[in-house]
């Protein structure tokens, strides 16, 4: 099978793209990415030796070069991981936000419908069904949750999602969906809260915590997540969405003692600043229905994998160094 998975220089993506391309040497990747700030070639350098894999550099939303790629191509699976992704960006700038990840996805649906492509998978968020209580934990976002979004991201990760819903409805696409909680893992790009911590931690500088630090997340190490988007995309059922958790739920001021605590760092380096506007109390996914239908499972505990996470960044720390010198944007030769 040929797949086309987008985005694939970013966090999520590149870590779904070693995963895939080493477990299934028979399938084919095609890696579409237009190497946005957020996505770095040095993530996905060493799959260039791979049989199995080639990296094109473009952009979703160019309907014109996206048409050629799908005719040339002729992919039987389509995972749309592309998208402009950090919540705070899309408070400065909310119509990249729609552009990129409603109108890209509507790109790549058109594609797909045009090119009778057999499944279309969409990687969406648990953002999308805005947050719940601090005081309700018996409260969890289920598949049948109603969207409810909070930020111009989520806002547009669930355009997203309607559109392709509505595709599927009205074309008849096979399509999928799967909505994750927040991941954390290696090749994360240094503005997400858990690569900021490890990075500021390790220079002794001053970690912002937005707020009291109260806010809750269900984390979920990257490697459980694409595991579940693996098992969807080849067992899941046309037309359904599928929550995948972490069952890891933590405050942010925890994440940040656990990350302390591990590379051995004070907790006065903690530093409070002001609120992100509208920010999203507490997250808590519900994932029974992937378990149940596909199998599907974490292998990872949170403890486990931050440790695991907090020794990559240490062992890794070149790669968070050409993020800062910028000099990761010169890693794709072309
Ligand atoms: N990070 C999380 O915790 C999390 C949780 C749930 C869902 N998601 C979703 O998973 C997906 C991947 O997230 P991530 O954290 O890896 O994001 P990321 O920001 O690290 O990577 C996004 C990638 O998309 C590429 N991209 C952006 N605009 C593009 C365009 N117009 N055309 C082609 N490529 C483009 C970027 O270059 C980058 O490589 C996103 O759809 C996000 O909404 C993320």
């Amino acid at each position: 099978m040929k797949f086309l998975v987008t985005g694939g220089a970013g966090f999520i993506g590149s870590n779904f793209l070693h995963y895939m391309v080493n477990k299934y040497p028979e399938d084919y990747f095609v890696c579409l990415d237009a190497l946005t700030y957020a996505g770095n070639y040095n993530n996905i350098k060493n799959l260039e030796e791979k049989e199995n894999y080639k990296f094109v550099k473009g952009d979703i939303r160019d309907n014109e070069f996206v048409d050629k790629l799908f005719a040339d191509e002729k992919f039987d699976i389509v995972i749309n991981f592309a998208a402009e992704s950090h919540v705070d960006n899309s408070i400065k700038n909310p119509n990249l936000f729609a552009d990129t990840n409603i109108l890209g996805t509507m790109t790549l649906l058109n594609a797909s419908k045009k090119y009778n492509v057999k499944r279309y998978h969409q990687i969406s968020t648990d953002e999308v069904y805005g947050d719940l209580p601090l005081d309700r934990p018996d409260l969890k976002f289920t598949e049948e949750t109603p969207i409810h979004t909070s930020s111009p991201y989520s806002a547009s990760k669930a355009g997203a999602d309607l559109q392709v819903l509505a595709y599927a409805r009205t074309f008849k696409i096979p399509v999928t969906i799967s909505r994750c909680s927040n991941n954390y893992g290696p090749y994360q790009f240094p503005e997400k809260l858990i690569p900021v911590v490890i990075s500021k931690a390790l220079n002794d500088e001053p970690i912002p915590v937005y707020g009291n630090g109260e806010n809750v997340r269900d984390w979920i190490h990257v490697y459980d997540h694409n595991v579940g988007v693996d098992m969807i995309v080849r067992n899941g059922k046309v037309g359904e969405i599928y929550n995948l958790g972490g069952h890891s739920e933590r405050t942010n001021l925890e994440v940040v003692k656990t990350i302390l605590k591990c590379l051995n760092k004070p907790e006065s380096l903690i530093t409070f600043v002001t609120d992100r506007p509208g920010h999203d109390l507490r997250y808590a996914i519900d994932s029974t229905k992937a378990e149940r239908e596909l199998g599907w499972d974490r292998t990872y505990t949170f403890e486990e994998g931050i440790k695991e996470t907090v020794e990559w960044y240490v062992n890794n720390k070149e790669w968070i160094d050409d993020i800062k010198s910028e000099k990761y944007k010169e890693a794709y030769k072309g």
